[in-house]
Parts: structure tokens; C-alpha cells; sequence
């Protein structure tokens, strides 16, 4: 497309004008913005781009992975890769408030980023991925005052970097159709939103490894199914959440008391209002079955049937 291109031109003499032969740092998450912005800056810039992913522990199966497999190998990108699940793990150790979950992780986020961004030298920038609707919503959008919306890309606002955000006049559609030009995969390109404190959310209550463990490994098959059906384009967000009860079945002819899985999937325009998606029978029956059989600890699964409002998508 000749718009595209030719913006990537303008963009990659600008952000080179500017950069010169300084350096950029990136706070790069996976998801479809830090990526594009990821992808952009190091076609201008090359080698003088570093980025940090955190690994919270709280991501999805594979992903961390797969993060690295993407533009540390496949882009040949300086990617530091910070594995801190156990500091993240244990901060948030008896802790069930969503909301301090929330806080807890943004914050730990800033000090895991800080204290990598300390170490690297001669830093003068930090690249952004906002977007022209993350201007204009800034501020206004009502879902900030129900949930606190922390987006573990935030940064620290008392860093000494000057920002590079040459997303900022873009909408979402138009970010997808640029990373497409620029080569980032399909996967993460139309990858559905993920919020930032990751599954922490998704283990409604105090969170375990076990539980952490149920909810990464039913999510996986649920994404798997759903991608197998053709249906992961036209769903726009679809994960599973594991409540805090345990109830009680039968496995053979054993009793058992175990953990129920929620399955939520939904249609939306912007994640502001929601309807649940009418995913068809065969296709939940498979990933029920599935689930119960390939996940130790789970003997029940439920399908959320709540809109938004009154429900959130999020369980927490
Ligand atoms: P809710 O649950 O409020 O979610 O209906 C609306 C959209 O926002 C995402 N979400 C978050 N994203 N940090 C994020 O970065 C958060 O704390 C957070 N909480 C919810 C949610 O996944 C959905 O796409």
C-alpha cells in the first residue's frame, strides 16, 4: 500500500534525523503496539535500538518464547530478556484485591525496568507505542474509574529519556497494516488484546504456581481450538479464568473435588461494551473435553454468558 510505505519512509528519516548516532531504548511487551514501534524504530536505527521485555511470569504459554524467537532472532534485535517471575510471584504472594494486584505489578514492572535501564549506558531516548487514541482517550475513558487499567507498559515519568512516539497519528487498523510492512508475523500483528498484568487477573483470589498453571495450560487449548475452528479473528478477546472454588465430580468411579474453569469469549469494538461471543456447541464441547482431560485439577467447565455492562470482560 504506497501510504504505508511511504510513511515508513518519512518515519525512518525522521526518528534517524533525531536519533542520530545516540541510542533508544524500548519497553517491548509482545503485544501488537510495542511491537510495530519495536519493528519501526530498529528498521531506522538497527543495532542503536535495545529493548527489554520483563517476563512477569504472568504471560501466556509459549509467549515469552516466542517474543524472543520474533525480534531477537527473526528481527536480530538487542532484546534483554528479564526473567522475573520470582520477584513478581512473591510481591503478589496472599495478595487477592485485584486492584492492589494491579498496583503491585505496575509497580514492580517500573522497578524490574529501572533497574535493566540503569545498567545499559548512554541511553537518551525511550520509544513508545501510543497511539493517536491513546491521546484522545487520555483522560476520559470511564473504565479507568472500575479498574485501574494499569498498562505494564507504563513507565516511570522521572526518567531522564526524551520520548519517540511516531505512532501517535496512527489508529489501531492503520498500526496493524504497518506492522504488516514492516514484517512483524500475522500472530502478533492481529493478536488479541492481552492486559498487562497477564494471567494474575485470570486466577480470580490469591494466586498459586498450581493455579497459575491451570489457567496458562486451559487458555492454550482454548486458544488452540478456537484457532483450529477459524473463528480467532472474529472473536476479539477469548481466554480462560479459573475462579476461586473447587466442586465436586467424578472421574471413574472416583469422587472428586476439584477446580472449575470459566471460559470467557467475546465480541467488541473497542473492549468498552461487549457481547459474549455465540461460539458454536461442537466447538465448546471440544474444548471442554479437552480441558478436563489434558489439565490436572479440573473437573468442571462454565461458559460466560454476560455482556458488558453489567458484567467486565476481565473477571477481575
Ligand atoms: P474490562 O475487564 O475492564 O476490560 O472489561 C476491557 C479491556 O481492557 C483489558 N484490561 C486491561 N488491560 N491492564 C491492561 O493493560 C489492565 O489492568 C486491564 N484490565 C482489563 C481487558 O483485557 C479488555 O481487553
Amino acid at each position: 500500500d504506497w501510504s504505508m510505505e511511504s510513511f515508513i519512509d518519512i518515519e525512518v528519516n525522521k526518528i534517524r534525523e533525531q536519533v542520530g548516532d545516540r541510542k533508544v531504548l524500548c519497553a517491548l511487551s509482545g503485544g501488537v503496539d510495542s511491537s510495530v514501534v519495536a519493528a519501526l524504530i530498529h528498521r531506522a536505527i538497527g543495532d542503536q535500538l535495545t529493548c527489554i521485555f520483563v517476563d512477569h511470569g504472568l504471560l501466556r504459554k509459549d509467549e515469552g518464547q516466542s517474543v524472543m524467537e520474533t525480534f531477537s532472532e527473526g528481527f536480530n534485535m538487542n532484546v534483554i530478556k528479564i526473567d522475573a517471575q520470582e520477584r513478581f510471584l512473591s510481591k503478589l504472594e496472599g495478595v487477592s484485591d485485584p486492584e492492589e494486584k494491579r498496583k503491585i505489578i505496575g509497580n514492580e514492572f517500573i522497578y524490574v525496568f529501572d533497574d535493566e535501564a540503569d545498567k545499559l549506558k548512554d541511553i537518551d531516548y525511550l520509544a513508545q507505542g501510543t497511539l493517536y487514541t491513546d491521546i484522545i482517550e487520555s483522560g476520559t475513558e470511564t473504565a479507568q474509574t472500575i479498574k485501574s487499567h494499569h498498562n505494564v507498559g507504563g513507565l516511570p515519568e522521572n526518567m531522564q529519556f526524551d520520548l519517540i512516539e511516531p505512532l501517535n497519528t496512527l489508529f489501531k487498523d492503520e498500526v496493524r497494516a504497518l506492522g504488516t510492512e514492516l514484517g512483524v508475523p500475522d500472530h502478533i500483528v492481529w493478536r488479541q488484546p492481552f492486559p498487562g498484568p497477564g494471567l494474575a487477573i485470570r486466577v480470580i483470589g490469591e494466586i498459586t504456581e498450581e493455579k497459575l498453571e491451570i489457567v496458562r495450560e486451559s487458555d492454550a487449548i482454548l486458544r488452540e481450538e478456537i484457532k483450529n475452528a477459524g473463528l480467532d479473528r472474529a472473536i476479539w478477546q477469548y481466554f480462560t479464568v479459573l475462579p476461586d472454588f473447587r466442586s465436586v465430580g467424578v472421574m471413574g468411579d472416583a469422587r472428586t473435588y476439584d477446580y472449575t474453569v470459566g471460559i470467557r469469549a467475546v465480541t467488541s469494538i473497542d473492549g468498552m461494551t461487549s457481547d459474549w461471543a455465540r461460539i458454536p456447541h461442537d466447538v465448546l464441547e471440544r474444548i471442554s473435553n479437552r480441558i478436563v482431560n489434558e489439565v490436572d485439577h479440573v473437573n468442571r467447565i462454565v461458559y460466560d454468558v454476560t455482556s458488558k455492562p453489567p458484567s467486565t470482560i476481565e473477571w477481575e
